[in-house]
């Protein structure tokens, strides 16, 4: 399969196209496995807190870590293109995110970088690291990152002016440089409008099936978490079961098949 790169990826939705797939990863391994897969994009989302970490939201990762994950990633999957979410307070101003950006960029050896959100701030910080050569992916709806100030995890772009206002800031993303949007948590009849609005591909989470492609989180899909995942992921399996299955028949084994030990 050949590796997708922003030239590719703007032209997508000038023809007839099979959505993208998109997954998030977090370990070598994993990645190892990816890189032999069908999927088109990988994420190292900053979900990494979440899932991997144990943090209660992602507010609390750093960029060592995105650092960290993120360039463990891509030795893994050096053939899969691989976005890497910026974290919480990295890109606040336009100088943290240059500066911040081109570390990430660099030390991941990824090919390009996600921004949660849409401002003034965000918008020039695009410009700047576009201008650089990084490439950016927007994310708009749900943004985790902000959970503190949207109150929460819920849909977005129920009411008339948030569907608007949601639909501007994705045409000012583009104009500022992305070259895909992640959209989350937004209701599907928005998602379906931004997309046909953009020129550049939309990634749905959560959002309907009508955007250009979908992105999940590969522990989500793989029922790798001992919670249910988000109702919208239906999982393909449960992993989770079945290490604690296989762990437990190990184990099991080991004491049975052992002689007990005496000390005298
Ligand atoms: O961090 C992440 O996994 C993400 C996806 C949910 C889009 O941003």
């Amino acid at each position: 399969m050949k590796k997708w790169n922003t030239k590719k990826l703007r032209e997508l939705k000038k023809a007839p196209f099979q959505p993208l797939s998109m997954l998030t990863c977090y370990d070598f391994q994993t990645a190892q496995m990816l890189n032999e897969s069908l999927v088109d994009l990988i994420l190292v989302g900053d979900s990494v807190g979440n899932v991997i970490l144990g943090y209660s939201n992602t507010v609390s990762v750093s960029l060592d870590e995105m650092i960290t994950f993120g360039a463990a990633v891509k030795r893994g999957a050096p053939q899969k293109f691989t976005v890497v979410d910026m974290p919480f307070g990295t890109y606040a101003t336009k100088e943290l995110a240059i500066k911040n950006g081109l570390n990430l960029f660099q030390k991941t050896n990824a090919e390009a970088l996600k921004l949660e959100g849409h401002s003034l701030e965000i918008l020039k910080s695009i410009n700047l690291l576009t201008d650089s050569g990084v490439p950016v992916m927007g994310h708009l709806g749900l943004t985790p990152q902000s959970v503190h100030q949207q109150g929460g995890y819920f849909t977005h772009g129920k009411s008339i002016e948030e569907r608007s206002l949601i639909l501007k800031n994705a045409i000012e993303l583009q104009e500022a440089g992305v070259f895909a949007l992640v959209l989350e948590c937004v209701t599907s009849e928005l998602a379906a409008e931004i997309d046909s609005e953009l020129s550049i591909p939309t990634i749905g989470i959560g959002s309907g099936n009508q955007t250009s492609g979908q992105v999940l989180v590969i522990n989500d899909l793989l029922g790798m978490g001992q919670k249910a995942p988000p109702s919208f992921c239906q999982p393909v399996s449960s992993l989770y079961s079945k290490k604690l299955e296989l762990t437990n028949s190990y184990i099991g084994q080991l004491k049975d098949e052992t002689p007990k030990i005496i000390h005298s």
